[in-house]
């Protein structure tokens, strides 16, 4: 049986932390899975990582649709949470249940994660009334960053409050858990004290009741670029370069494939 949205919110009442990575196919999901993580998220980040887009933006359905299908075959006891894509939700309620709602028909996938606060609470709760399992995503909004002009640090100054409204916002609407992005650790620790439902951070700081990071990114094979809140666990982006230089080198050599490689 699967992870549950009761578990998170059980987990969150017992301190014990939540732990959270992407994968966006069937290998990285059977990887995470049985190292343990609480739940897989297929985030909309894969328009980066796995397809080479300059941001988010682009994502379809489509393809978050096939991810997250390859996520699911590898899948023993994660939940696996489906981040919907730009202009799935923003469209209004009735679009965003159709599509949150395709998410788990096509798929198999357990709860969706929109991106948005007090302007998503009406949609938030219109999907868990639909019986759709909600992730709220604030903080930084990948999302909307053509508004912003970036991925800069959110929540300092006035913007605290406006986070902190979001925060309650989410929870209110139903929402069983919610992704605080990129915001000082103290505003986290207010909110993740105000909340009765989980706070998941990615550069939010050790006070939120769990953690999630980008699978390429925490394994260092994403090496594009290094957010500051990333910490790289292992580097193999590096391991695989020189296995397969070391591959070009023995095939040019003549020393692969030899004897043991050989029928
Ligand atoms: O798309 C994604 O991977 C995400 C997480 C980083 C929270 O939204
Ligand atoms: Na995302």
């Amino acid at each position: 049986m699967p992870v549950t949205t009761a578990d998170f919110i059980e987990k969150k009442k017992r301190g014990e932390k939540i732990t959270v990575l992407t994968a966006y196919d069937y290998l990285t999901a059977k990887i995470v899975d049985s190292a343990g993580v609480d739940a897989i998220l297929v985030g909309d980040s894969l328009g980066m990582v796995a397809l080479g887009y300059k941001s988010t933006i682009p994502v379809t359905m489509e393809e978050m649709i096939h991810h997250t299908k390859a996520v699911v075959r590898g899948r023993k006891n994660a939940m696996v949470i489906f981040d919907m894509p730009f202009l799935s939700y923003q469209t209004g309620v009735r679009d965003a249940i159709l599509n949150a709602g395709r998410a788990l028909k096509e798929t198999g996938c357990d709860a969706v994660k929109i991106e948005g606060g007090v302007e998503q609470a009406e949609t938030i709760r219109a999907l868990v009334n639909s019986g759709i399992p909600v992730m709220g995503h604030i903080g930084l909004q990948p999302q909307s960053v053509n508004v912003y002009g970036g991925y800069k640090l959110r929540g300092k100054g006035e913007e605290r409050k406006r986070i902190i409204e979001d925060a309650k916002a989410v929870e209110e609407a139903g929402a069983f858990a919610v992704v605080l992005e990129k915001i000082p650790a103290e505003l986290a620790r207010e909110i993740t004290e105000m909340l009765s439902i989980p706070t998941i951070g990615i550069g939010a700081g050790k006070y939120c009741d769990g953690q999630v990071l980008v699978f390429h990114d925490m394994v260092g094979l994403f090496e594009d670029f290094k957010p500051k809140f990333v910490k790289r666990y292992a580097e193999l982006g590096k391991l695989a370069r020189e296995a397969v230089e070391k591959f070009i080198e023995e095939v040019k050599s003549g020393k692969f494939p030899d004897e043991e490689h050989s029928y």
